[in-house]
């Protein structure tokens, strides 16, 4: 059983329109033999930019965010139909810096999800432990309430959705989950969203948090790491593509 993996950077807050240029061009031009899927994540002033410069090639367009609204007074926000018109495949929701600096709450990021998946927009769903509560043997039952609030929500739709485990203490840290320690809570995980699929469709499930050209083989060859979400990696296009390359490898 093989499936194409996932490879989707996160550009967070950073780019300017010439750096993104640079960045997309050599993206682009890297990814002639990929036998994996590849996105970015990019700021959305940018959307607009980047489709222009992927239209018609491999690379797939996502959103960082999105609103849990469809229309109306709700200044700042961005929604799931506007992101669909510049061609937007993925939003990532419940990202552990807006769970963090914008008090998003499991609710939220559930109605988050359910406008995406309305738009036809793959929601990646994260989840992740902070330090405290790993150390405190609670890294289980958090992720599981994380994804409970999405799957309760959505039912039978979440089918479509990508999970990406993300545990806090690692993200931008340099500090790695081991692939042992990763691919237990993707088990945790794949059980999960297993019973709650009456299908039995593989859903994707994505590590992210300090992943990088030298790691990404040894997480990527774990049996329920799907793909990887990539921050500050996937500001470098060489150390982007060789997480690509590790995924592709790993094709049958
Ligand atoms: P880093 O790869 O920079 O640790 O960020 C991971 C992340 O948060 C991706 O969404």
């Amino acid at each position: 059983m093989t499936h194409r993996k996932l490879i989707a950077g996160n550009w967070k807050m950073n780019g300017s329109l010439d750096a993104n240029a640079a960045l997309l061009r050599e993206v682009i031009a890297g990814l002639g033999g990929a036998r994996c899927d590849v996105a970015v994540c990019v700021p959305a002033p940018y959307l607009a930019q980047a489709q222009a410069l992927s239209a018609g090639g491999a690379l797939r367009l996502g959103a960082q965010d999105v609103s849990a609204h469809d229309k109306g007074a709700y200044t700042g926000e961005v929604s799931a139909s506007m992101l669909r018109d510049f061609g937007v495949r993925y939003a990532i929701v419940g990202h552990s810096e807006r769970r963090q600096y914008h008090g998003e709450s499991d609710a939220l990021v559930a109605e988050k999800a359910r406008a995406a998946l309305s738009c036809g927009i793959t929601p990646i769903v994260c989840v992740g432990e902070t330090l405290a509560e790993r150390e405190a043997g609670r890294t289980v039952e958090v992720v599981k309430r994380q994804l409970a609030a999405v799957i309760h929500l959505n039912g039978h739709c979440i089918s479509e959705i990508v999970v990406a485990y993300e545990p806090v203490w690692a993200i931008g840290t340099g500090k790695t989950a081991t692939p042992e320690q990763a691919q237990a809570v993707h088990a945790v995980l794949r059980a999960q969203l297993h019973a709650a699929t009456p299908r039995d469709d593989r859903i994707a499930i994505l590590y992210g948090g300090s992943m990088n050209a030298g790691n990404a083989a040894q997480l990527l060859a774990q049996p329920d790491i799907d793909g990887g979400l990539i921050g500050g990696a996937s500001l470098k296009s060489t150390d982007f593509l060789q997480i690509v390359a590790a995924a592709s490898a790993q094709a049958g």
